[in-house]
């Protein structure tokens, strides 16, 4: 192969690794992670015992009981903001660009909580202000309301999970106790769960979204506190099935009835 299609080839390929959300480096040199692996790394196992079960994912996972700490002494958001900031038990600092914490009116009678930063939100440092952000807020124009007035909006993670991934289990439950407190600190009269990661955890539910949402819930805070939560489509997912709008549409004529009541 001569150096110019070398070259293409070497290119394609990394486009192609950027369009699957490899997008970023996350070590200096790289990995085969498909090789099998040097033979004095294969654990050895005595003749009739076999290995040891993986260990389960522990509750609180490692630096949860530091994020607590933390989360349980910030007294206004400022302080939360600040703690989580400085706080590094997650490798997710690292690899993303920006801390995101919030977007809005702190005080606001609607709290939105997304899932994590995407692209743009990292860029930015403020969550939802990419595609998905500006339906968000198209929605919640459709009832009356607006982040620049009446809506609060964060997500359960602060930091965008390389390549847009999906959290994982350990990292929700390290930053559980920060969203939390977030929420007692905003003290909202409404919770809106954007998709099934924010609402799985902030319920601690087994359930998918596709049975939470439509129906009012309650988020219990540390201290006892109880939201009330409206879990809904993420507007990602939305963005994606346009039939489900009809679904948002009637979660969010729930949410203005219940403003109108309460
Ligand atoms: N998706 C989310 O869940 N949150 C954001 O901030 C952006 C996209």
């Amino acid at each position: 192969m001569d150096a110019a299609t070398e070259r293409d080839a070497l290119i394609a390929a990394l486009s192609w690794q950027v369009a699957m959300g490899a997008d970023e480096a996350m070590l200096d040199e790289p990995v085969a992670r498909t090789a099998a692996p040097p033979a004095e790394r294969t654990p050895a196992t005595t003749p009739g015992t076999t290995r040891a079960a993986p260990v389960p994912l522990r509750k609180p996972p490692p630096g949860g009981e530091l994020a607590a700490g933390l989360a349980a002494g910030a007294s206004t958001l400022e302080e939360l903001r600040a703690a989580m900031q400085a706080f590094e038990g997650s490798p997710l600092r690292e690899t993303a660009t920006n801390f995101v914490f919030a977007d809005g009116v702190p005080g606001a009678p609607v709290m939105v909580i997304g899932e994590a930063p995407g692209a743009e939100e990292d860029r930015q440092g403020k969550p939802f202000v990419g595609t998905s952000g500006q339906l968000l807020d198209r929605m919640f124009a459709s009832i009356g309301l607006s982040r620049a007035e009446n809506v609060y909006i964060t997500n359960i993670l602060p930091f965008r999970p390389p390549g847009n991934r999906t959290p994982t289990d350990a990292e929700i439950a390290l930053f559980l106790p920060f969203v939390l407190r977030h929420v007692r600190l905003a003290a909202p009269r409404f919770l809106v769960l954007a998709g099934g990661v924010s609402a799985k955890a902030m319920l601690q539910a087994r359930e998918g979204i596709t049975r939470l949402r439509g129906r009012w819930h309650q988020v219990t805070n540390q201290d006892g506190t109880v939201f009330k939560a409206i879990p809904t489509w993420h507007p990602a997912y939305l963005l994606r099935n346009p039939m489900a709008k009809r679904d948002a549409w009637a979660d969010l004529l729930l949410l203005q009835r219940n403003m109108k009541d309460d």
